[in-house]
């Protein structure tokens, strides 16, 4: 059997423009880098990813609640956090092209070493390095020096562009979880193990943005905090549990479990406030990447922020000592989520399957589909487009997402409609008018039957379930 030839990135970029999922942002005044917008299908798309995740962790659990918190905070958050000092990437400058490139891109762990704030370039890394832009070699001294540099966006607070009004986009949504730790317990009695979840957008001045969505400056990020005992036991329990729960969340909308790999962080890479981090990786067009990550923050947020705002943060609970718990969280980008879904739902045809050579299908799953049924009239005349119409009008009540497509042939509207992912085709044909039944198609087995116009409710809220 011939090897499924793997989809490109260009064919993603390409499908994205011209369906209306992702356009470049900007795009009439020649568009901005590494920023994009998303169109209705995109927009759909992400809505149903955002809505997955609440629904599966916060709506149908006992033990995580929501919150939602501003993205722009009091600057001393930051300072606590560690990100005004350790949220740095370390940067090497091609003297040939000028450009930026991030160190841990370009070497492997074992050729440069992070130690007091600075980056050491091992002395087993070979000086003819070559510069993935222009493809010269770097000058040695310019490379051996990277520079740090800061991925928080700075702002200004008010009218006066001063030092003290200086403030920052935030770089993830998990400090305004910390923040509120103090008022979610007081307002909801949670107890421990519980979460507080968010969905929210972070920003990053990032060095090496690219790969389309994979790497941008804004981005949506969907974490949860999820507040243990405050020992190492309790720790690695939650945090094994959170790694299966994280890729099971992937594979249950459709992900295929051989395009997603775990990833331990060793010990030199973790960040400044983890003890323990797995990545969920993908297996992107441009290699393998992560997804996901699951940090151990232990108490390290909280003791922060205890320390620099005077609050005593201290979990409560009758017969115990007062502790400040650790924390287990799960966090990945809903942007880049997005894109591993397009990616893995991607199917082209060679014409050995009963499609015409190089027709796509995105096999969606239902839940995330943005159309969940086409109406096609067989023919604009003798009141096919009314009846479809009823059809369309009844489906909406049921909030049911769909779409009235009347022009073009039947095949080529089911062509559209399997480009974007749409499982179900409903088609009204004269024998519609006569016996009241319509022709349903679905997206992945082809296969058509009748369906009774008065049952198409019952039909699409069964076929729907999750
Ligand atoms: N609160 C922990 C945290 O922010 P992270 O590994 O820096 O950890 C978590 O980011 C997730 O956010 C990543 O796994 C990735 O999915 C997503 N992410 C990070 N930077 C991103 C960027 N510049 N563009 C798109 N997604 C990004």
């Amino acid at each position: 059997m011939s090897e499924k030839k793997k989809v490109t990135m260009d064919e993603i970029v390409s499908l994205c423009k011209r369906r209306g999922f992702i356009f470049p942002a900007s795009e009439i005044y020649g568009g901005f880098a590494n920023t994009f917008d998303y169109g209705p299908l995109g927009t759909a798309l992400k809505n149903n990813i955002k809505s997955e995740w609440w629904k599966k962790f916060v709506t149908n659990r006992d033990d995580i609640v929501g919150l939602d918190s501003a993205i722009i905070q009091n600057p001393k958050i930051w300072k606590a956090s560690g990100h005004t000092e350790q949220f740095v990437d370390w940067m090497v400058e091609c003297d040939k092209c000028n450009s930026r490139h991030r160190v841990e891109d370009i070497l492997s762990e074992n050729e440069y070493s992070i130690k007091n704030d600075k980056c050491e370039i091992s002395s087993q890394t070979k000086e003819e390095q070559i510069c993935p832009s222009c493809k010269k070699v770097m000058d040695w001294e310019f490379f051996a020096n990277p520079r740090s540099f800061n991925t928080m966006f700075k702002t200004f607070v008010g009218p006066t562009q001063e030092k003290d009004s200086v403030t920052y986009l935030r770089p993830e949504t998990a400090q305004g979880i910390f923040t509120n730790f103090k008022n979610v317990i007081q307002s909801t009695r949670m107890k421990v193990p519980f979460g507080i979840a968010q969905i929210g957008k972070a920003f990053r001045n990032e060095i090496t943005p690219g790969n389309f969505v994979f790497r941008t400056l804004e981005f949506e990020q969907a974490e949860i905090e999820y507040f243990v005992e405050n020992n190492n036991q309790a720790s690695q329990k939650h945090f094994k549990d959170w790694t299966d729960k994280t890729k099971k969340f992937f594979t249950d909308l459709g992900v295929k479990d051989e395009n997603l790999s775990i990833r331990e962080h060793d010990k030199d890479e973790l960040s400044h406030y983890s003890i323990g981090t797995s990545d969920i990786e993908y297996e992107f067009p441009f290699g393998v990447s992560e997804l996901a990550g699951i940090a151990q923050r232990t108490d390290f947020d909280l003791k922060q922020h205890e320390k620099f705002s005077k609050e005593d943060l201290k979990y409560k609970e009758e017969g115990k000592e007062p502790y400040i718990p650790y924390v287990v969280e799960p966090s990945f980008g809903i942007t880049r989520a997005l894109l591993a879904f397009l990616v893995d739902a991607f199917d082209k045809s060679d014409g050995s399957d009963g499609r015409a050579d190089g027709e796509v299908t995105l096999r969606l799953h239902k839940s995330l589909a943005p159309i969940k049924v086409a109406v096609f009239p067989l023919m604009k005349k003798e009141g096919l487009p009314e009846k479809a119409k009823e059809i369309v009008k009844t489906l909406k009540n049921q909030n049911i997402e769909i779409y009235y497509d009347e022009s073009g042939s039947v095949g080529k509207r089911y062509r559209r409609q399997d480009e974007i992912g749409t499982p179900w085709c409903i088609t009204v044909d004269f024998d519609s008018l006569e016996k009241g039944d319509v022709t349903v198609r679905d997206r992945d087995t082809m296969e058509q039957e009748r369906v009774k116009i008065s049952e198409l409710p019952r039909y699409f809220q069964e076929k729907l379930k999750n």
